[in-house]
């Protein structure tokens, strides 16, 4: 499957008052035509900075990509003029946030949301843009669109409002859409129907999904590949069978320990990450070895000293780790 979004080695900034904080580190990773990446990693581990930086979104200052790439059907994006990214995002590539009760104008109709937006990057009449704002609002699974277009956002419940970013972050038939930890703000019944509604769109519309969560269960039932994130780096990259039945790296294991079980007993709850003991270090502490070294039970000296690269143990599956003995990278 041809690759859609390219990322290589990205490397990002922030000035903070401590000193440099690197939040990415040599951030590599890629999305397929129509696949769902998910992204996980705890609290802290820059998979929002990742998303910002995909967007053109970092503040800059403080923040800026020091290094390395991000293509999107081979045309470069971080050297790209701002208007020119402008023009993409919202349209080829776009995003739904963590939060989207801030994202929504609480003072204009649901529809003309929709509708500017397509306006802004489609060259079509109003009369147009409106029927395109019910289409989506209908294929997001809002009773009555025609309607409800005309509702303003505080009108609408959690899990409605969400269907709603996402028929606005869909207006446009982008290439890409990232969703950043999308059902955190909605109660678990309403989160299931977002994740439903997710991989239908997925499969209706060919849009390729970036999907950041801490919801294991999620990653198992959506995602067709799993990146790994610690301390702004990438540290195992798969697919989502061989992160959940065969993880290499001791943070991965960590982290879904507990998603075995899922299959035993697919009625369970879904699992979440699983606590990891001790705290993703300070990014602007970090030394020249391995960010979880602290953390890991199996450290080694070398782990203290030097960082280990990216290496891949099977077509498809990447690990740092220098657990990993040469003869297993391929
Ligand atoms: N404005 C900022 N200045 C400095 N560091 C920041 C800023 N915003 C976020 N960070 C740091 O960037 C790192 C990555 O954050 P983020 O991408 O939001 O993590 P995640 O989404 O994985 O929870 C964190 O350590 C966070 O403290
Ligand atoms: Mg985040």
């Amino acid at each position: 499957m041809s690759v859609v979004l390219d990322v290589k080695d990205l490397v990002v900034d922030f000035k903070t008052r401590a000193g440099n904080a690197r939040v990415l580190n040599q951030v590599s990773l890629d999305l397929r035509e129509g696949e769902i990446l998910g992204i996980v990693g705890e609290s802290g581990c820059g998979k929002s900075m990742t998303a910002l930086s995909i967007m053109g979104l970092i503040p800059n200052p403080p923040g800026r990509i020091t290094s390395g790439s991000i293509s999107l059907d081979g045309q470069e994006l971080t050297s790209m003029p701002a208007a020119k990214l402008r023009a993409i995002r919202g349209n080829r590539i776009s995003m739904i946030f963590q939060e989207p009760m801030t994202s929504l104008n609480p003072v204009f109709r649901i529809g003309d949301q929709i509708s500017e937006s397509v306006l802004l990057h489609q060259n079509v009449s109003k009369k147009e843009a409106w029927k395109r704002a019910v289409e989506m609002l209908e294929l997001v699974g809002i009773p009555e669109p025609a309607v409800r277009a005309r509702s303003y956002p505080h009108e609408l419940s959690g899990g409605m409002r969400q269907r709603v970013m996402i028929g606005l972050a869909l207006a446009c038939k982008p290439k890409v859409l990232i969703a950043d930890e999308p059902t955190t703000a909605l109660d678990v019944t309403v989160q299931a129907q977002i994740f439903d509604l997710l991989k239908n769109l997925q499969e209706e519309t060919g849009t390729a999904i970036i999907l950041i969560t801490h919801d294991m269960g999620a990653v198992a039932e959506l995602a067709d590949r799993v990146s790994v994130m610690y301390a702004g780096h990438v540290i195992e990259t798969g697919s989502t069978r061989q992160i959940l039945d065969d993880p290499r790296h001791p943070y991965t294991r960590g982290l879904i320990s507990c998603v075995p079980h899922l299959e035993d007993n697919p009625g369970d709850e879904r699992p979440y990450l699983e606590e990891i003991e001790g705290v993703v270090p300070p990014l602007t502490e970090l030394g020249t070895g391995c960010a979880f070294a602290p953390r890991c039970k199996h450290v080694m000296d070398r782990c203290l000293t030097t960082n280990p690269v990216i290496g891949r143990v099977s077509q498809q599956h990447s690990v740092a780790c220098h657990l990993l003995k040469e003869k297993e990278l391929a």
